[in-house]
């Protein structure tokens, strides 16, 4: 069977970060999004993959090409996110004529998706859908099920008035009768190709498509919130590994240290956390749930909960929780008159001081 990876689409709930980043690759617990995704596929025995890219596409391509995968990858060209049908639409020629499964490259899911895509090759079904129960369904692709027969009966993008509380999630056991449906919807209001629309368009034709529950957790990575709540998620689960270099310094619970890291001056650090190689942590606190990238400084600063990227630099920052800090960032004490907040700030940023 082959998978199809959706890496495409602007990202925009995730702005500024995306101006520069594609969302798929922000990494969540110093790895990025896309790389469980890949990960999940082949653990699942899916070997042969295609990654739909549009912006940033390079950065894709060249992030992908930089790991060693037990996988052929290869990359199909979305000239604009059209929808999540239309970037099935122009896989078609790498997809053929067999049963595959798609899946969201921002997405993550704690147990894998090896029974799913089993149950998948085992039916006689035109598609299989992983389903979870949300508490806000308005918000997301709601389906109505027959429970007795399991199979889902109605298919609904962002209903109004929700009938159940079931949502879809980003992966998608598909066979080649998609295409057929892709060529008979029309764009949304949205001006997007929905694949809701054409699976709703396989319904109503009378053909099954089955559903199995997600068991354990899964996240949509689409907003900050949602992005430091599966670096939680993922830091609940990790083991932990010290390359680095401790001095004068404590450490508490699972924590992961990368290569010439250098913990010192009196810093703690409260796992469950991880830090990335040729970081320094001086006089500092680096609470739980807490990834720091690469090539980081934290000196004399408290942060906890949060995602730093790879080169900032964080000096007598005080204490900061619950953030999203980017690339390459600089944040420092402002030691000069007039006292005060100097901001440089990208466009779309959000601030809570
Ligand atoms: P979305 O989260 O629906 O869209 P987005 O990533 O553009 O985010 P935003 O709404 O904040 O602008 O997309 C779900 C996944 O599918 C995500 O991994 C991006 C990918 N995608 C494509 O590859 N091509 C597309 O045309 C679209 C719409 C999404």
């Amino acid at each position: 069977m082959k998978g199809l990876i959706l890496s495409g689409g602007h990202g925009a709930r995730l702005r500024p970060i995306t101006y520069s980043q594609q969302k798929q690759l922000i990494p969540i617990a110093n790895k990025p999004i896309l790389f469980y995704c890949i990960e999940d596929l082949i653990n699942a025995g899916i070997h042969d993959i295609a990654i739909v890219v549009g912006p940033n596409k390079e950065q894709v391509i060249d992030t992908v090409r930089s790991a060693q995968w037990d996988a052929a990858i290869e990359f199909v060209h979305q000239d604009a996110p059209r929808g999540l049908a239309h970037a099935v639409k122009i896989a078609e020629k790498f997809l053929e004529d067999e049963k595959f499964i798609m899946y969201l490259g921002d997405n993550l899911l704690k147990g894998g998706i090896t029974g799913f895509v089993n149950d998948f090759i085992d039916a006689d079904v035109e598609s299989s859908l992983l389903l979870t129960r949300v508490e806000n369904p308005h918000q997301y692709g709601v389906a109505l099920v027959d429970e007795q027969k399991k199979v889902i009966v109605k298919l609904m993008e962002k209903p109004r008035n929700p009938p159940s509380n079931l949502s879809i999630v980003g992966i998608y056991g598909l066979t080649p009768s998609i295409f057929e449906a892709i060529e008979r919807i029309k764009p949304s209001w949205r001006g997007e190709l929905e694949i809701t629309d054409a699976l709703h368009w396989l319904i109503e034709k009378g053909y099954s498509i089955r559903y199995d529950l997600v068991e354990g957790w899964w996240k949509d990575t689409g907003k900050p919130e949602d992005l430091l709540e599966a670096n939680r998620l993922i830091l609940d689960g990790i083991c932990s590994e010290n390359k680095g270099c401790i001095e004068n310094s404590r450490i508490n619970g699972r924590i992961v240290i990368g290569d010439n890291t250098v913990i010192e001056e009196h810093s703690t650090i409260a796992g469950p956390a991880i830090i990335g190689d040729n970081c320094t942590i001086s006089s500092a606190y680096v609470g739980p749930f807490t990834s720091i990238g690469n090539n980081c400084r934290i000196i004399d600063t408290e942060v906890e909960n949060s995602i730093v990227l790879d080169g900032s630099d964080i000096v007598h920052g005080g204490k900061i929780i619950e953030s999203l800090i980017g690339k390459e960032v600089r944040i420092r004490k402002n030691n000069s008159l007039p006292k005060g907040k100097k901001l440089v700030v990208g466009d779309n940023s959000e601030i809570e001081l």
